[in-house]
């Protein structure tokens, strides 16, 4: 697929929310965080509405930045971006052992950037768990241009309650999705039910560090601009997901915070002081471009209005993406691997 252009951006912006209804739905989903007074727990009762808000806004600029796959990757001298982010696709299927044949579930899939890669790698079926109805629309359509579209499928539903019988998958992985839940044990608990006893599940979590002081005011407002950024109702530690984990029931076999053993910084597309061309739309270059491009399609009503705070809340969680990575109290790749063990313990 060819990258999206600023008419597709314009034309996707705002997802299943009325056009007019853009400007309203920004107010709202930035209410719900800390920089406008918003509080934890207002964002954890109302995850559904607060996340579906954040993807209906920002996905058509995820498209236009990163392409099909909305995630980081650990990075190699040499490699483009696109190159490493499929390794990091590449990685799980490994980790997971997949096999073709195998029924596999990815956990808050985006659009199926991720979801297409792995099926084809592994010869597996996947089945791709979403409960933001646009990005499931968008990634049916490039099922169907990628031709996968008999293999692979969507399921609009809650990964807290997954409408899928008990010991269905094979393999279950979740790549940065999991951080929206707005409790780790209950979501974990659902991918336990609905996997096959003896079989594993891969996960690249987002988590602050234990480098993270939650004392330090510095620490704090970093990790708001995450959470007002990216759409999260809270950003857990490392040690909180292992222990949610084993709490569900599985096996931690090994974890890892892949950041911290990447020869380039995971953040390096996004840093002021980086430039690519081949990543050039995620750069402080390209978004400043991107920046004057959304202000101008607003002003002349292509864009809806609102376009221009959802870039700048987007600018946000740049900043402090980098800002976290920088002083290593964040990390979008804390990675595990779990089994759901063959004989259950009582
Ligand atoms: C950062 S995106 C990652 C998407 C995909 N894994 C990728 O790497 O391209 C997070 C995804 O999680 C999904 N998500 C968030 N909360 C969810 C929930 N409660 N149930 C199902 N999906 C959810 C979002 O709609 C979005 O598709």
């Amino acid at each position: 697929m060819s990258n999206p252009g600023a008419l597709d951006l314009a034309a996707g912006l705002g997802g299943k929310i009325e056009k007019n209804d853009v400007l309203s739905a920004v107010e709202k989903y930035e209410k719900y965080h800390v920089h406008y007074g918003g509080a934890e727990e207002e964002r954890k009762a109302n995850y559904t509405d607060m996340v579906n808000k954040y993807y209906d806004l920002a996905t058509s600029f995820y498209e236009f930045g990163w392409g099909e796959s909305f995630h980081f990757a650990h990075r190699f001298k040499g490699e483009s971006l696109r190159e490493s982010i499929k390794r990091h696709e590449h990685f799980l299927a490994l980790q997971l052992g997949l096999k073709p044949g195998q029924k596999v579930l990815d956990v808050g899939c985006g659009i199926g950037g991720p979801l297409r890669e792995i099926s084809r790698f592994s010869l597996t079926s996947v089945t791709g768990l979403n409960n933001n109805e646009y990005q499931i629309t968008r990634g049916k359509e490039l099922n169907r241009i990628a031709g996968v579209d008999k293999t692979c499928d969507f399921v609009k539903a809650d990964f807290m309650k997954m409408p899928f019988p008990a010991n269905s998958f094979d393999a279950v992985y979740a790549i940065e999705a999991t951080c929206h839940a707005p409790d780790a044990y209950g979501c974990y608990s659902e991918i336990y039910r609905v996997l096959k006893p003896g079989q594993c599940f891969a996960a690249y979590e987002w988590c602050m560090t234990d480098s993270f002081d939650p004392k330090n005011k510095e620490h704090q407002r970093i990790k708001a601009e995450v959470e007002i950024g990216d759409g999260l109702p809270d950003i857990r530690l490392t040690g909180q997901c292992l222990e949610a984990l084993k709490k569900a029931g599985f096996e931690v076999i090994w974890s890892e915070d892949l950041a911290a053993s990447s020869p380039l910084p995971w953040y390096l597309p996004l840093d002021k002081n980086h430039f690519s061309f081949s990543s050039f739309r995620l750069t402080a270059v390209g978004r400043f471009f991107t920046k004057n491009m959304v202000k101008a399609l607003e002003y002349i009503g292509i864009a809806p209005k609102g376009s221009l705070r959802v870039q700048d809340f987007l600018e946000k969680a740049a900043e402090g993406l980098v800002e976290g990575g920088r002083r290593e109290i964040f990390t979008p790749m804390f990675f595990f691997l779990a089994r759901k063990p063959l004989v259950e313990s009582q």
